[in-house]
């Protein structure tokens, strides 16, 4: 197939909403010239709201040489036939600028009105989904096919479990009216986040509480609620399946949704099953759990092959099966085995102890003790700003200097433990959603042993993270913040007062000559600076 072809085939699901032969020759004419296959498969795909970054993964380009290519002939185009001045055109206003001049189609504007319907929330966007055919086909047969009420997917971190939602739910969204994604991880009070989903879905009727009006939704239209991250809401290190502490309301939200009659799905994915879930379920009954097993061999080395494996190397069945073919932890370690091991497998399985126990919490563990201090130091931050984040602002935050910063970004991002994502022109980092759980968990744990310390020894030698890092930030977004302070200043003042009766710091911080504004803020944030 030439190029062309190649292009001419990509994003043809543009023509059901757009006009595209007259939009192709008004530009064509603006343009004194032809469009080359490349640009309209580009105007097809922005048409389709993909971002450029994205069309250039699907041509096989970097993204910077998209935009430049964009930026030489497209953008300016389109500018002049929508007579607005040049270079003041952005990627997501092509749809909009082109549809005020008529080049979308009357009918779709009911397309539109559908894909209106559908909020995705925080779901990550996955490129490609390897192996789980069979999962697919077993979850839509009991969601689209028996019309399931409550469906739990569960299983251990790093597992796949949100990538296989993604996946499943593009593709039986058409099989409801609403569709509605939102992650737990900020652990939202019960009545926030029914509120948050009554405000998206339709309602009519004010019901007298929050729950029946939700219910009350589910059955007068077809909706998908995904719910991801369900785990954060349930005790740690408690019996499997209870609540934290004022959350136990979603116990009930969950027996409702399964128990009374409606039309929609509710699909809960957590890494624990919840208590209700599992009394409620069974095979033929319309609430079902499933548990996600690791990927099987051929889906494996397709992974491990994204990562410059052949999937031929001695040795490689082992490694999938030491670690039980988990997405997560494979990606790291195909990581340290290129870069410590030079590709040999074998190697690297003779030198590591058998994993055992939850393989992705000790390999998270594991990769963590390897970092440098500023490698920790950087993960952390990005731990606490819960939010893509830019070098500059990392900068800000750390006494190295741009060129370690970026560094250290680059091992980091090398090693599957960070991401980088460009929006709007600008580059920014966050972590791979596995790690920062874990992370958040360990910065709490370390910063409750720091202060621990301080009290017993009555001295700040033993200082680290208290002074390198805050617990809430001063100007982070409101919202940030509320979720600092339930995530990590709350959890670190109730270990606090679990462990020690009383916590006095006044002597020490007394005697101390202080002067480091990380620590003053913290400590006066946890009450124990006066
Ligand atoms: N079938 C797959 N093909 C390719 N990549 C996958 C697949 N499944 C998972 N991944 C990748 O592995 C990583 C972990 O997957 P995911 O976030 O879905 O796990 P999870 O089970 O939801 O974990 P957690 O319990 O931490 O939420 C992600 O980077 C994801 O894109
Ligand atoms: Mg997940």
């Amino acid at each position: 197939m030439t190029n062309a072809d190649n292009f001419s085939s990509l994003f043809s699901e543009a023509e059901q909403a757009w006009n595209l032969e007259n939009l192709y020759a008004d530009l064509e004419q603006v343009n004194h010239k032809p469009l080359k296959p490349l640009e309209k498969a580009c105007l097809r795909g922005l048409l389709c709201r993909y971002r450029p970054g994205q069309l250039a993964f699907k041509f096989n380009w970097t993204s910077g040489a998209l935009r430049v290519e964009l930026n030489k002939g497209l953008y300016r185009y389109i500018e002049e036939l929508t007579n607005h001045p040049s270079n003041t055109l952005k990627w997501e206003l092509v749809g909009d600028w082109l549809a005020e001049k008529g080049y979308k189609k009357l009918e779709s504007q009911r397309d539109e009105e559908q894909n209106t319907n559908q909020d995705w929330g925080e779901a990550p966007e996955i490129r490609a989904l390897l192996g789980r055919e069979v999962e697919i086909q077993n979850l839509k047969l009991s969601i689209v096919g028996d019309r399931c009420r409550e469906i739990c997917l569960w299983g251990m971190g790093g597992i796949g479990k949100t990538a296989l939602a993604v996946k499943l739910a593009e593709q039986i969204h058409s099989d409801f009216d609403y569709l509605i994604w939102r992650s737990l991880k900020y652990i939202p009070p019960l009545s926030q986040f029914l509120a948050d989903l009554c405000r998206f879905l339709p309602n009519s009727a004010v019901k007298v509480d929050e729950l029946s009006q939700f219910i009350d939704i589910l059955k007068t239209h077809r909706c998908l609620v995904i719910i991801d991250d369900f785990e954060t809401i349930l005790q740690d290190g408690e019996l499997v399946g209870s609540y934290r502490q004022g959350y136990e309301g979603y116990g009930n939200f969950l027996e409702r949704v399964g128990a009374e009659r409606h039309q929609s799905c509710v699909m809960v994915i957590s890494r624990e099953q919840p208590k209700q879930i599992s009394i409620l379920q069974g095979d033929t009954l319309p609430v079902r759990s499933f548990k996600l097993q690791g990927l099987k061999k051929l889906g494996a080395i397709a992974l491990l092959q994204t990562k410059g494996f052949s999937g031929k190397e001695g040795g490689v069945e082992q490694l999938i099966q030491q670690y039980r073919g988990n997405p997560s932890a494979l990606k790291i370690v195909a990581t340290t085995i290129n870069e410590l091991f030079n590709r040999n497998v074998s190697a690297f399985l003779k030198q590591t102890a058998l994993v055992l126990g939850d393989v992705l919490q000790t390999l998270l563990y594991e990769q963590f003790e390897r970092l440098s201090n500023l490698e920790k130091d950087v993960i952390y931050w990005l731990a606490i700003k819960r939010r893509p984040t830019s070098v500059a602002d990392l900068r800000a935050d750390l006494p190295s200097s741009g060129s370690e910063l970026l560094a250290a970004l680059e091992s980091l991002r090398w090693r599957s433990l960070i991401e980088k994502i460009e929006e709007k022109e600008e580059v920014l980092f966050l972590l791979e959603p596995v790690l920062s759980k874990y992370v958040n968990k360990k910065f709490v744990e370390q910063v409750s042993q720091e202060i621990e310390a301080i009290a017993k020894e009555q001295n700040l030698l033993k200082i680290k993270l208290l002074s390198s890092h805050s617990l809430v930030e001063d100007l982070a977004p409101e919202a940030v913040r509320a979720v600092q302070i339930r995530m990590t200043l709350k959890p670190i003042k109730d270990t606090l007062v679990r462990c020690s009766q009383n916590i006095d710091l006044s002597q020490v911080l007394s005697k101390s000559f202080v002067k480091n504004e990380f620590l003053e803020a913290n400590l006066t944030l946890l009450g124990l600076w006066l």
